[in-house]
């Protein structure tokens, strides 16, 4: 029946030359090194699921951010669970991201043809890093004010622009309930779409062109 109804679908679909092209495609002889965007993605899609649980019960406003992700760590059953991966995966994903640059840096795999695949990683990197710098804030305890109010005005020293990025990141001049909602609608809807668009491009290449295999000596 099974076999019946995916024969049915190939016919219509082509679904198992898809399947073939990700899943079977040969790859070169490689190392334990070359699974690290692997484990970057994998803890993506672990911070997008445990993001969206924590969505269900987060508040974004300052009368009830602090209240609400407390309710999560002690009230919500497995919510300090969810709250800890999400919290700890934060981390992992820019250590595993920096890990996984650095590899393509050393195999030379951002050479020709591969210059595209590396410049979408670029932009991953800053969106990993935006990630990090929005949900700080989100707790709106002492530390993600303060760590704010110092990542902020740090991008105010930028020379001429830096007073306009400031107000733009704050929606004002200090912080208040608007740049919380605004760190949390770039957090949970601008990065996470930039994200998976560009893993989308970035993994359409990879696929596309062939994983680079190690270089031999005098390449
Ligand atoms: C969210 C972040 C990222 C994800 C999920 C991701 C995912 C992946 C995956 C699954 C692969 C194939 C397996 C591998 O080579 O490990 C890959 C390859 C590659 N990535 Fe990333 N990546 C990310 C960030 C980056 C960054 C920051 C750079 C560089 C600035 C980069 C540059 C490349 C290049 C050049 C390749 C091709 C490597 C080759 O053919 O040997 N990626 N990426």
């Amino acid at each position: 029946m099974a076999e019946k109804i995916s024969e049915w679908l190939d016919e219509r679909i082509s679904w198992r030359s898809v399947w073939e092209a990700i899943f079977l495609r040969k790859v070169p002889k490689v190392n334990w090194l070359f699974t690290l965007g692997s484990a970057t993605l994998l803890t993506a899609l672990l911070q997008i699921t445990t993001g969206i649980l924590l969505t269900i019960y987060y508040v974004p406003t300052p009368d009830h951010a602090y209240d609400s992700v407390q309710y999560i760590t002690t009230q919500v059953p497995g919510g300090w669970l969810i709250r800890g991966i999400h919290h700890w995966g934060a981390s992992a994903m820019v250590v595993l991201t920096v890990l996984h640059m650095l590899r393509v840096i050393i195999f030379g795999a951002y050479k020709y043809p591969r210059e595209v695949t590396w410049i979408t990683g670029v932009f991953l990197l800053f969106i990993v890093i935006g990630f990090g710098f929005t949900g700080y804030l989100l707790p709106w305890d002492q530390k993600a004010y303060w760590a704010t109010t110092v990542g902020t005005r740090i991008a105010g020293v930028v020379p001429i622009l830096g007073n306009v990025i400031l107000r733009i990141m704050r929606g004002g001049n200090d912080l208040s309930a608007i740049t919380l909602s605004r760190f949390f609608g770039v957090h949970v809807w601008v990065l996470p779409v930039a994200l998976i668009l560009l893993i989308g491009i970035h993994l359409y290449l990879v696929i596309r062109i062939g994983i680079s295999a190690v270089p031999k000596r005098g390449e």
